[in-house]
């Protein structure tokens, strides 16, 4: 049962079959219903996904010449706001929260975007089917800090999905994760940097505290920063395949 300390202790394995969070919160306005409906399946990956590795030129109607992907784009403000600034890229994102999906669709309408395609569920298990080195760019923004301890094991980062997100990132491709939450940020940077395949090229505080150009604001940020919460920009970048280690 979710939320059982006995099943949920921090030290057993993440079992990907179990999502945590909200499906559905408000109900869908009936435009919402409508881009549910009519846009949506459209631009779906099909649920569940299945075993097989991804048909990309399937698809997106050809195969794409760069891939980047997004876990958890809650509205979709950041995901909308890139795929219009990166026509040439190709974006997969994922969220299992409807109204975000449909604010997302909403985006995307307006906008007239063509670029992105959506799993409306898990994103983990998406991680297994994409190519190896096959994406550029990798997003995970403001994820549940899951604060209690016997949560911990909720979190979507973990070594599983590094491990994972290692396989498919390309050499040197960037790996983008921002939290307003210190126990997170701790998790994160001690996650990541036991790993080997990432590095973290910052060297000032800036270079964690500032949030780059290319990198608009969500609306989990807009929040935390209206209740007094400093949010961290984390530029991760996958090390080159074979290269030694230096820390
Ligand atoms: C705190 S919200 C942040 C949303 C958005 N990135 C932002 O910054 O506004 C975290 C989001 O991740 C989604 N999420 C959590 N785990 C997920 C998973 N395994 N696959 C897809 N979405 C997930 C949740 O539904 C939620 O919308």
């Amino acid at each position: 049962m979710a939320g059982d300390p006995a099943e949920d202790g921090p030290d057993r394995p993440p079992r990907l079959k179990t999502t945590y969070g909200r499906r559905l919160g408000r109900p869908l306005k009936p435009s919402q219903r409508r881009l549910q409906a009519e846009l949506l399946p459209r631009l779906s990956l099909p649920v569940p996904l299945g075993t097989e590795p991804l048909d990309l030129a399937r698809l997106f109607g050809r195969t794409p010449d760069r891939l980047w992907i997004e876990l958890g784009f809650g509205g979709g403000e950041h995901l909308a706001w890139q795929a219009a600034a990166h026509p040439d890229v190709s974006f997969i994102a994922a969220e299992f929260f409807m109204n975000g999906i449909a604010s997302l669709l909403g985006h995307l309408e307006r906008q007239g975007t063509r670029n992105v395609r959506i799993l409306p569920d898990d994103g983990r298990p998406l991680l297994g089917l994409l190519p190896e080195a096959g994406v550029e760019r990798a997003f995970i923004l403001f994820p549940d800090p899951w604060p209690k301890r016997r949560h911990w094991r909720r979190r979507i980062v973990q070594p599983e999905t590094l491990d994972a997100l290692a396989r498919i990132l390309a050499d040197g491709a960037e790996l983008r994760i921002a939290t307003d939450d210190p126990g997170y940020l701790e998790w994160i940077l001690r996650h990541v940097l036991a790993s080997e395949h990432f590095a973290w090229p910052a060297r000032a505080p800036r270079d964690w505290s500032d949030r780059p150009g290319d990198w608009p604001a969500t609306r989990y940020e807009e929040k935390a920063v209206r209740a007094g919460r400093k949010p961290c920009f984390l530029t991760f970048r996958r090390r080159a395949r074979g290269a030694p280690v230096s820390r």
